[in-house]
């Protein structure tokens, strides 16, 4: 997994002087004062004191090296911003910096990656600039929380916004320009007191202005600092929102709702403060940001996350898996024009990798324990159960083609290559089947006790539940229809099961081409018994002419071995289930392994045990 810094800054070696070049005073400036070492200035006024590391990716990398940061993804400064200057100069100051960061970035050894910024006073010039950095290799765009007295949920800055997800590009909302500057003249309030300010006032005002709702939900924006004092204060623009009218704003759901929309850094410096961040926000929306190389970013970048309580799969989304869904470097194809700026996890089209061709970092994402403080065999709880289901999908997967290659067959008895392939994908079916048997040993690893101490989160999630299963039986030809009524909270699964109902089974596949072989006739006023034993008997002529029928022997073969096999798979949980919780009721509402017991008898196909007792008369 790489770890990804969000949040930091840079300042080229040296720039054009602005302030000449525009005519107008109070440009920012670099003012280098010792080897390494420098002031920027904002015409005559001080405004922050900066080291190498702001331009020199030596610098940059061996400190990365140190701190063990794999990929930080950069983004000028908001002094650079230029939302009060006439647009075209506050467009040539962003070219400017937006060019600077990707010359620095391809001196980065593909570790380093960049966010633009754009004339934000000017929605359409923004979106302009925004789509020439896109194609020029920028990740995305840092905005500030605010231009003049327009707030996020300004039309202007929607539309900007709503461009941004057009062209996936990510988003760091950064604050700038604080409020009350008369009362914060002091003590660096401005960076402590009004930033955290501003960045909630950006997000309140994006929710309760309705932008949320305006933008598709593919927007991809994040909120520096933590998101401000926003995690803090949302119990209380709760209580506003259901409480008094007025505070409703023109937002469609309460303000918690909007929280899934956006992401925030880690940038709070206090490991109570992050861990009640993820509670509040979700381990998913918060990513390292560290405002590297600063003095007020994080020394030893990485460190709050990493000596944190939270779980290790939570530290490692927050340190590099989020940001790398967030800011699409998973399936992100290379920039033609600007290959060196590529990173290492950047999957390029022509270029894939391990982990993004398996989907690797995401895969390892998908790991949530309930419990906390999380149980330790929780997590084998989990990914047993996924790797259950990764292998129900691989037997639907082939059990579909083996209804295919059935149906074909039946279409054209004289074929046979068919039904070769069937009994081919029949015999990888019962391998799979043979190791989930096995499986279960696994997870008998854990003790009653273990399993007891987070039991009680899981209600009133089931096996019951498992669609794949239930879809698979149903496939095989064993359709209850009572079982549906687990699914009712899933319309989905619902709906893939109904049709699983609905669509010709394996069994009636099977039985159709031996009727089109001449194999059986099929007497549609018989009762089910006779149905029943005229089936039988019909696989008791293949067996009976083992010269002509070798290649539908052995599909019966493979389908009976089947057969056993999900018995064996049924046995097997039953005895882990007695093991685990022994009489115990399930979390399903059934008795546990009583009921469990009933479900031994069933078979797919009777009718090729049936054969195998009228053999021996
Ligand atoms: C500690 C381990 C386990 C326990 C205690 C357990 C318990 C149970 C119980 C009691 C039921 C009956 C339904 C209910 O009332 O909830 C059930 C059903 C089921 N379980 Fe498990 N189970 C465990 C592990 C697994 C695993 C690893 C799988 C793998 C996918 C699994 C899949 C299923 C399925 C598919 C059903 C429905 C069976 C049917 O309807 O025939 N279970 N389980």
């Amino acid at each position: 997994m790489s770890v990804i810094d969000i949040h930091n800054h840079f300042f080229p070696r040296e720039w054009p002087d602005l302030a000449a070049r525009f005519g107008t005073p109070n440009w920012p400036w670099i003012k280098h004062t010792e080897p390494g070492k420098a002031e920027i200035m904002v015409g005559d006024r001080f405004f922050r004191h900066i080291y190498s590391a702001c331009w020199d990716p030596e610098v940059r990398l061996a400190e990365m090296d140190r701190d063990g940061v794999d990929i930080q993804v950069l983004s000028a400064t908001p002094v650079l911003f230029a939302y009060d200057r006439p647009l075209e100069h506050a467009l040539e100051c962003a070219n400017i910096f937006n060019d600077a960061a990707l010359d620095l970035c391809a001196q980065g050894k593909g570790r380093l990656r960049a966010l633009c910024q754009v004339p934000l006073q000017d929605p359409d010039a923004a979106c302009k600039e925004l789509s020439r950095c896109m194609r020029a290799g920028h990740l995305g765009v840092q905005i500030g929380n605010h231009v003049g007295d327009k707030n996020l949920d300004d039309p202007g800055i929607v539309t900007f916004l709503h461009h941004c997800a057009d062209e996936g590009a990510a988003v760091l909302v950064h604050p700038w320009d604080m409020l009350a500057p008369q009362r914060m003249p002091k003590y660096m309030m401005p960076w402590t007191v009004g930033m955290p300010a501003e960045t909630q006032l950006g997000i309140v005002a994006m929710i309760l202005g309705g932008a949320f709702d305006k933008l598709p939900a593919n927007l991809k924006i994040c909120f520096a600092h933590g998101g401000g004092s926003f995690a803090f204060l949302l119990g209380r623009l709760e209580n506003a929102w259901k409480h008094h009218p007025v505070a409703h704003g023109v937002c469609e759901k309460p303000p918690s709702a909007y929280v899934e929309r956006f992401s925030v850094d880690s940038a709070v410096f206090d490991t109570r403060a992050l861990e009640f961040l993820v509670a509040t926000m979700g381990p998913e929306r918060v990513m390292l940001g560290s405002d590297y190389p600063f003095p007020l970013g994080e020394h030893g970048i990485g460190s709050l996350i990493r000596s944190s309580a939270l779980p290790q799969d939570v530290k490692s989304g927050l340190l590099g898996s989020n940001a790398a869904a967030f800011l699409g470097l998973l399936a992100q194809k290379a920039s033609a024009g600007a290959p060196e700026r590529g990173t290492p996890i950047v999957a390029k089209s022509e270029q894939l990798t391990y982990s993004s061709y398996l989907r690797v970092p995401e895969l390892l994402e998908l790991q949530h324990p309930q419990s906390k403080p999380q149980h330790h065999d929780e997590m084998l709880f989990i990914i047993v159960h996924q790797t259950y289901e990764l292998w129900f999908k691989e037997l639907l997967h082939d059990l579909d083609a083996v209804v295919a290659n059935l149906k074909t067959a039946a279409a054209n008895p004289s074929s046979r290559d068919e039904v070769y392939e069937a009994a081919r994908l029949l015999r990888r079916c019962t391998e799979i089947t043979r190791v989930l048997v096995e499986q279960f040993t696994i997870l008998e690893t854990m003790l009653p006790t273990h399993f007891l101490a987070f039991r009680g989160k899981l209600e009133p999630a089931s096996g019951f539940q498992s669609e794949q299963f239930r879809e698979l039986e149903f496939l095989c030809g064993l359709k209850d229809e009572k079982m549906l009524r687990y699914h009712r909270p899933t319309p989905e699964a619902h709906a893939q099961l109904e049709r699983r109902l609905r669509e010709p089974s394996l069994h009636d596949v099977l039985f159709k081409a031996l009727q089109a072989m001449g194999k059986l006739k099929v007497d549609e006023n018989a009762n089910d018994r006779d149905k029943m034993s005229a089936r039988a008997h019909a696989i008791l002529s293949l067996y009976r002419d083992e010269r002509s029928n070798r290649d539908w022997i052995d599909v019966c073969e493979r389908l009976t071995e089947f057969d056993e096999l999900v018995v064996s798979w049924r046995l097997r949980h039953i005895q882990l289930v007695e093991r685990v919780i022994g009489a115990r009721m399930g979390t399903g509402g059934s008795a546990g392994s009583s009921y469990l017991k009933l479900t031994l008898d069933k078979k797919f196909f009777p009718e090729l045990w049936e054969a195998r007792t009228l053999l021996t008369e």
